[in-house]
């Protein structure tokens, strides 16, 4: 069953709880699915494209379907497949920066975080960046179906599919000619028809997922410039030039990871019995908190051993991100790169609360320099 009203919440921060949690297979993710089953049942047609789109969406699939998904989507975001397409990225994050006008004020986040993070992806996933401007509106109603922290009322299941389906035939038009344009490219599209991994329609929907789970990489990109300001220069001087782009990156995440809060529901009475909760309630793992306690008082000078294992940015267990190679390199590019071109930029409105992607107008004034 989804989420119910009667459900109850209990907020987790404690890095040993959280890592306890979320490597216990018993504490399961929100699933739409069943929703969407007991919901048209006799009417199969109803939510074609959201039940296409729920099957192949791993943050609402628990057990072997998730199992055997992950496992094929895995094989793409390899380190040797995404270094192999990362040439691609690296000049899309370079002709990023390399056009904002220097000596001006501007919003960091519509003008470049937004676009960078959006040009990489749809190159990765095989989409062109003609049909930009139309696929960025239907990434908010997408968060919609990716976190499930709120019981969908019937109207938002609607709307969704009517999202979906409409993502889904503008993807379908995108990627006929697309590939006709350029078919040497690799890409996830490519990468899945070659290997026969999935069917097209269900790599079309792995890529409506795969849009909306990379927006993380946009609210970190987000709260690393952030860290970055806030340090002022001759902080972030010091930081840049001592840590390796990979350390600077790695450093960051206890701090900047876009996403703040997950949820389990509790599956089994024994569980439910420790945690002081009944079966079906749910627990909101935060992240966010859990890092910084793992950081401690010490920011960005962190001598915690081996941090990627200790860091809750990329989630933990059977869920955790499967796009963290692929976001660190296009982050090691982006920081260094513009620090690089613009060496004084500097913020310009006290912003100082994370982004993350429940976070809604946003912005990031900056003056380029
Ligand atoms: C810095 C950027 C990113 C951060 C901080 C991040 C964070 C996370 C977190 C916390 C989870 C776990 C969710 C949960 O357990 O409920 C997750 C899962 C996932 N992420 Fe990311 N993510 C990032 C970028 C990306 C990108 C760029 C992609 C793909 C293009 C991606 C694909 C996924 C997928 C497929 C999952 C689901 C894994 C599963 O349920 O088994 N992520 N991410």
């Amino acid at each position: 069953m989804g989420l119910t009203n009667q459900a109850k919440m209990k907020s987790i921060h404690s890095p040993k709880a959280c890592d306890e949690i979320l490597k216990n297979k018993n504490f399961e993710v929100l699933s739409m699915v069943d929703f969407l089953n007991v919901m048209t049942e006799g009417t199969s047609n109803d939510f074609y494209y959201l039940k296409l789109f729920t099957g192949t969406n791993l943050f609402l699939t628990n057990g072997e379907e998730h199992l055997s998904a992950k496992k094929k989507l895995k094989l793409f975001f390899t380190p040797s497949v995404i270094d192999s397409i990362f040439p691609h990225i690296k000049q899309i994050v370079r002709r990023c920066i390399d056009e904002l006008p220097a000596n001006s004020e501007i919003d960091l986040l519509e003008k470049f975080i937004i676009k960078v993070s959006s040009y990489s992806i749809y190159q990765a996933l095989g989409l062109s960046k003609k049909y930009h401007d139309k696929y960025l509106p239907y990434m908010n109603i997408l968060l919609k179906a990716l976190s499930l922290s709120q019981p969908l009322k019937l109207k938002d299941y609607y709307e969704l599919e009517r999202t979906i389906d409409k993502l889904f035939h503008l993807i379908e038009k995108d990627l006929l000619e697309n590939q006709s344009s350029s078919p040497g490219d690799m890409n996830f599209y490519t990468f899945s028809r070659n290997k026969e991994m999935f069917s097209r329609e269900k790599t079309i929907a792995h890529i409506i997922f795969l849009l909306g789970a990379g927006i993380s990489n946009q609210f970190t990109m987000a709260n690393m410039f952030l860290n970055l300001f806030n340090m002022g220069k001759e902080k972030r001087e010091l930081f840049l030039k001592n840590n390796s782009s990979f350390e600077v990156v790695d450093k960051l995440l206890y701090f900047s990871g876009g996403v703040e809060t997950i949820y389990r529901r509790i599956t089994t009475e024994e569980l439910a019995e420790k945690f002081e909760m009944s079966v079906g309630d749910l627990t909101a793992i935060e992240l966010a908190k859990a890092n910084k306690e793992v950081a401690g008082k010490c920011p960005f000078s962190t001598t915690v051993k081996s941090p990627s294992n200790l860091n809750f940015a990329f989630g933990k267990g059977i869920h955790r991100c499967i796009g963290d190679y692929y976001s660190c390199l296009i982050l090691e590019e982006v920081l260094t790169y513009f620090f690089k071109v613009f060496p004084n930029s500097r913020q310009l409105s006290n912003h100082d609360e994370p982004f993350y992607t429940t976070s809604e107008n946003r912005k990031l004034f900056v003056l380029l320099n």
